[in-house]
């Protein structure tokens, strides 16, 4: 009698990660809302079962009005990883660190988790932070909310459009995902967020040339100042970052907000990338200045008061997060 011969299939390769909605496209409205877990350890369970059902929650708002593009990205911070998921981490999770000189400052405050809500309508934004708050409970308490609006044709507070140079269609996956660099961690991204207060009346006495320049592009008309009118300190030479000679892109949805009879006007800046750094050496270039001294002339008239780095996995990684140990 012949051997009985077991043939084994090869392994079956894990699918592709699929990523979070981190290149959604822009909406009318979002709300940014960065909550710290003071007992990680304990409320690992929630929070994990939370990140396993975060797409379940999505569907079941998003279904209720369907052409509101509802979606949310989840982030986690370096001290809630930690805790949380423990090893392995993201290899260039870190705390945010503060970055500045001259008395501009790129603050860092605390935050553990940050969820990036968006769609055309506030009202699919309200329902779903409130179905997360729901989950977190007690787990969690509130460190920063902030309610954000589109403005007019994608205008800043200060009135230049935001958004012209953000990489589009597969260049803006290619800007912002994790790839081979940290196999584990594929499709997830970094996300960096900082809340700027402007002084708008100072902002608005500067004639519309030098906000211009200040900016880097015309204010009306969104186009890019030629190279010879630009100053040094424009703010898209000094967020214009090259490495082995190519222009290395963030994928940003920054927006406006504020409460205008007390005088608050504001925009926050979310900016997702592959690696924190190059959102980092952004910063050195604004803050510090390149070379230093010749810092972004923004910061005159605008002050960071929030700042956290925080890393969105993959939305298949959150999927499985209640089950992997
Ligand atoms: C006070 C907060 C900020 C305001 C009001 C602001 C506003 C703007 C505006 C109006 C533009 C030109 C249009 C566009 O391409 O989007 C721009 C471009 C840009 N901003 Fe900001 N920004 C702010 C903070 C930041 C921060 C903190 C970073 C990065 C750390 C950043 C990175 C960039 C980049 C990469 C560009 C595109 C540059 C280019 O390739 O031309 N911005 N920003």
């Amino acid at each position: 009698m012949g051997s009985l011969r077991v043939t084994r299939s090869p392994p079956r390769d894990r699918p592709l990660p699929t990523p979070q909605a981190v290149t959604a496209p822009l909406t009318r409205s979002a709300i940014f809302l960065v909550v710290a877990v003071p007992r990680p350890r304990e409320s690992r369970d929630a929070v994990r079962s939370l990140c396993a059902d975060l797409s379940a929650l999505v569907r079941g708002v998003g279904a209720r009005q369907l052409e509101g593009s509802l979606s949310c990205v989840m982030g986690v911070g370096s001290r809630a990883w930690d805790e949380i998921f423990g090893p392995p981490k993201p290899a260039e999770l870190h705390p945010f660190r503060e970055i500045g000189s001259g008395g501009r400052v790129a603050v860092a405050t605390p935050g553990d988790l940050f969820f990036h809500i968006r769609a055309d309508r506030m009202d699919l934004c309200f329902e779903l932070e409130t179905q997360i708050a729901a989950r977190l409970g007690s787990h969690a308490t509130a460190v920063d909310e902030v309610q954000g609006f589109r403005y007019f044709d994608s205008r800043d507070v200060i009135g230049f459009v935001d958004g012209t140079e953000n990489p589009q269609g597969p260049a803006a996956g290619e800007a912002v995902l994790v790839g081979d660099h940290d196999p584990a961690f594929a499709a997830g991204s970094y996300v960096v967020v900082q809340k700027y207060l402007h002084d708008l009346a100072g902002w608005n006495a500067l004639p519309t040339e030098q906000q211009e320049r200040i900016v880097g592009r015309t204010k009306q008309s969104d186009i890019e100042l030629d190279d010879s009118a630009k100053p040094t300190y424009a703010h898209n030479v000094l967020t214009s970052i090259e490495e082995d000679g190519h222009e290395v892109k963030i994928l940003r949805d920054n927006m406006p907000f504020g409460r205008p009879a007390l005088g608050e006007f504001g925009t926050y800046f979310v900016g997702y990338s592959r690696s924190p750094r190059t959102i980092e050496r952004m910063l050195e270039n604004m803050f510090v200045g390149n070379p230093p001294g010749n810092y972004d002339r923004l910061l005159d008239y605008s002050r960071a008061v929030t700042g956290n780095l925080f890393f969105a996995p993959s939305a298949t990684f959150l999927d499985d997060a209640a089950t992997e140990s």
